[in-house]
């Protein structure tokens, strides 16, 4: 049995993670800004990556850090904490992290690209913080998951007219098949850059938000929207798709019909 420490074990992912991974019998620890009563067990250790509370204890007592915690633009900065963590620590233990697909094919700039698009680029910048940090890890990309493309088209669509990035495309994947591959990677060796995981079809973001808006009913009309700049052309590009590794296994549409269930 490893004793794995899970950041961001909270969220999206780490939600569909940390089940899993104590249904393989390992001994589950989850960070967290917050305190939260041990139960199905899970313990829980609070822990900051901003302020760098917690976090040497924490990763003291892991054979392996599944590393989900993050955000927009500071995955760098926290990608720094964890190696200056394990370092005080004395330990070596096994650092699994998510990174996301063309992280590194994301041009910024400044001004607006790096506000709004910045993620990409936060993303690659943490992966070469694991890779120089002469510790053992093992990194996977991902593309867009379902439900955060479930959760931008919720947002979306509450506008009278939903505005619709302009020759933007996913390849979302579902979050639970990432977080099967994470937890098979969790419990093996070190492996450094494995295989994407990429979803089994390409979309346009419009013809998902219209999936979208017909599963509920709604005939609110989408308006395409140029967004400038570096960093869109290269999503319009095709840079945060992965056909080559379109390996996941359940669709947008399957997706969808399971958590809308049309009302139309
Ligand atoms: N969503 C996607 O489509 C996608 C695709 C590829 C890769 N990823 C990657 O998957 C990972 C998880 O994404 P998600 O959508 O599950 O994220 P999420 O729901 O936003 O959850 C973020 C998690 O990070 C933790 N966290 C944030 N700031 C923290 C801090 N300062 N100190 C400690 N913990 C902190 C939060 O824990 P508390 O609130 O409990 O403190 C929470 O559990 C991210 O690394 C993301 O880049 C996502």
């Amino acid at each position: 049995m490893a004793r794995i420490l899970v950041t961001g074990g909270t969220g999206h992912l780490g939600r569909l993670v940390v089940p899993r991974l104590v249904r393989t019998g390992q001994e589950v620890t989850v960070l967290s800004r917050s305190p939260h009563a041990a139960g199905d067990g899970v313990r829980y250790l609070v822990g900051d990556w901003d302020t760098g509370e917690g976090l040497t204890a924490a990763v003291r007592d892991a054979d392996v850090v599944v590393h989900l915690a993050g955000d927009q633009l500071h995955n760098e900065t926290v990608a720094h904490a964890l190696v200056r963590a394990v370092r005080e620590a004395g330990t070596d233990p096994h650092l699994v992290n998510i990174s996301v697909v063309g992280a590194e094919k994301v041009p910024l700039r400044s001004g607006f690209d790096r506000r709004v698009l910045g993620y990409m680029a936060s993303k690659a910048a943490a992966e070469r913080v694991l890779e120089g940090s002469g510790l053992r890890w093992t990194n996977l990309r991902a593309t867009q998951f379902h439900e955060l493309v479930l959760i931008a088209a919720r947002a979306l669509a509450k506008l009278p007219v939903v505005p619709v990035p302009s020759g933007w495309r996913s390849q979302p994947v579902a979050g639970d098949e990432v977080a099967a591959r994470l937890v098979e990677l969790a419990v093996g060796d070190p492996q450094g850059r494995v295989p994407d995981l990429a979803g089994p079809e390409v979309h346009s973001f419009r013809s998902m938000i219209r999936d979208y808006l017909d599963a509920v009913g709604s005939r609110r009309p989408t308006m395409p929207v140029r967004i400038p700049g570096g960093a869109s052309r290269a999503y319009a590009a095709g840079a945060n798709l992965a056909p080559d590794r379109a390996v996941g296994k359940q669709t947008w549409a399957e997706f969808l019909a399971a958590r809308e269930p049309s009302r139309s």
